[in-house]
């Protein structure tokens, strides 16, 4: 038996794999988080570690872990809150969840497309505040999605849900990765995609290659009635240049559900016009987010039991 920390409260049944393979659970009763000093605090006393997005799993707590510490099991697909480069130095293997949230994170990807293309945020709070004098042949002129130019960047999974969405609605459909897909709608150049869209939409991992991938740069190559949609991290793009082009009118919308410092959203994105802001619920389906905890378990069981899990992000040992 092996115990396992479990940083937070999971959906029901998120820890079966755990509990059917016998392993103790280490978690609070209630649900505050573990600070970062706690998890380096208990990193060395447990064998697996199943933890959220919004743990940082640095060097420090891998290093306290060293010698005991044999799993990291992210409930994410998304990892780059675990410093996998230390966890490998230090043997330790790192899971994700893949496969597990694509449809539903790209249903709210389609939802912020179509929310931010025709100002859905800003109709309804009008119209709660009771700033809606009745139906107005001028008010809130949006942008068609239907027959508009989609460009995905990012192409795995998730990406490939969204295009498969955009079908549906007549979109023609660009997308951009650094390796030729071979699929039609590939396009070599990142900049020629952001000219050529009505609506962009991010879907790739945050790395160093990433992190403000979409700067004040390639903001302005963008067509002054496109919309922007982020649900992969926030860091991709540049949140204080991306206000300021909405403020500017050179982008007409944007849809976002991640920040560059969750929990805090810039204010100026706050006070920018034609925004619509979700809290990072791309995955938040009871279903998704019940399969996701179990996902991660399961990896966590497998490696314990000395195999290599198909969720494996950490080289094989
Ligand atoms: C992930 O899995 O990386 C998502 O951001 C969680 O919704």
């Amino acid at each position: 038996m092996a115990r396992v920390l479990v940083t937070r409260r999971l959906p029901d049944g998120g820890t079966d794999p755990l509990l059917a393979a016998g392993h103790e659970l280490v978690a609070r009763d209630d649900d505050t988080p573990y600070t970062h000093d706690e998890l380096v605090a208990t990193a060395g006393s447990v064998d697996a570690i199943v933890c959220l997005l919004t743990d940082r799993i640095d060097a420090a707590v891998l290093e306290a872990g060293a010698g005991r510490l044999r799993a990291v099991a992210n409930v994410a697909v998304g990892y780059d809150n675990i410093d996998v480069a230390a966890a490998e130095r230090a043997g330790i293997a790192v899971c994700n969840t893949p496969g597990v949230l694509d449809e539903t994170t790209a249903d709210v990807a389609f939802l912020l497309i179509l929310a931010a293309s025709r100002l859905a945020s800003e109709a309804e709070a009008d119209l709660r505040a009771g700033r809606w004098p009745g139906w107005g042949i001028n008010q809130y002129p949006g942008r068609d999605v239907h027959g508009a130019v989609l460009g995905v960047v990012g192409f795995g999974r998730i990406g490939q849900a969204v295009a498969r969405r955009a079908g549906g609605f007549g979109m023609e459909v660009l997308h951009h990765t650094r390796h030729d897909t071979g699929v039609p709608g590939w396009t070599a150049d990142l900049d020629d995609l952001l000219a050529a869209s009505d609506v962009v939409s991010l879907h790739v991992p945050l790395s160093d290659a990433t992190r403000h991938l979409v700067d004040g740069r390639r903001l302005a190559l963008m067509k002054p009635g496109a919309v922007l949609v982020n649900t992969a991290r926030g860091p991709v793009v540049d949140e204080e240049a991306l206000a300021i082009a909405l403020e500017r009118g050179e982008l007409f919308a944007a849809g976002l559900d991640v920040y560059e410092r969750e929990p805090e959203v810039h204010p100026r994105l706050l006070a920018a016009p034609r925004t619509t802001l979700l809290p990072h619920i791309g995955s938040a389906s009871l279903a998704t987010r019940t399969r996701m905890a179990r996902t991660a378990c399961d990896g966590a069981v497998e490696v314990l039991a000395g195999g290599s899990p198909r969720n494996l992000v950490t080289r094989p040992r």
